[in-house]
């Protein structure tokens, strides 16, 4: 049979190819998920949303706000926190969004932040664990332990500790870790947590 690039051209392949390559996208357009079409309402309900003042926290939060809750973000800057602040309840609509500070890396500022929140909240539905940080300096905190694993991990896990009581009286309340798929890449060498061996992937 002689090849030409009209035949290529017209061949019934493409037809066929186009359509199920339609059907596919038409298919994921459908199941995308639309948060505002979830009727959800949480009057009467708190939540606390950790590095709530950019990225994903400042969506959930701001998303929290529409639904109703009170919600207390959790930032690190005053500043850049009573920013996010002003921007949730301007676009919410619900003036009952709060600021507090916490830096996760320092189990003493979120000793004091549960501290407060134990003193003030009646009740805790919601506790997001957004605050996070990837790529820091190869560093020791001043409490003696490694910044990204205090950030990430130390200080999410002290303060949902700290605050599980308070969730429990809540109940049914819900705790939501915002994590990576990082972690696969790795293996855990426990005496980076002191300080030996600090070896980081992006130094070699
Ligand atoms: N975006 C992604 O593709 C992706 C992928 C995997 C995992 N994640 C995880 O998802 C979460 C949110 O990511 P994102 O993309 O929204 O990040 P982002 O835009 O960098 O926001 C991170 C938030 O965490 C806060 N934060 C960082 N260190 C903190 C500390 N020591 N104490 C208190 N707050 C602290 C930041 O505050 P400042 O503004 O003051 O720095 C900021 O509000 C993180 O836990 C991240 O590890 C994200």
């Amino acid at each position: 049979m002689e090849w030409s690039w009209t035949g290529v051209l017209y061949h019934p392949g493409w037809v066929v190819s186009t359509v199920i390559l339609g059907l596919v996208v038409r298919m994921q357009r459908k199941g995308s998920w639309n948060p505002r079409a979830c009727p959800v309402d949480l009057t009467g309900k708190t939540a606390i949303v950790t590095g709530a003042n950019t990225g994903i926290g400042k969506f959930i939060a701001l998303d929290l706000a529409h639904r109703k809750a009170r919600v207390i973000l959790a930032c690190r800057s005053q500043e850049r926190g009573q920013a996010a602040l002003e921007e949730i309840r301007r676009k919410s609509h619900n003036s009952n969004v709060h600021l507090q500070l916490v830096d996760t890396s320092s189990l003493r500022c979120v000793r004091d932040f549960a501290h407060r929140i134990n003193q003030e909240e009646k009740r805790l539905d919601i506790l997001v664990n957004n605050a996070g940080a990837s790529g820091l300096p190869k560093a020791m905190t001043s409490e003696g332990l490694e910044l990204s694993f205090a950030t990430n991990h130390l200080g999410p896990f002290l303060l949902t500790n700290l605050l599980l009581d308070l969730m429990k009286r809540s109940a049914p309340a819900r705790i939501v870790n915002v994590s990576s798929a990082n972690h696969w890449r790795g293996v855990v060498d426990f005496s980076h947590f002191h300080g030996e061996n600090l070896t980081y992937r992006l130094d070699s």
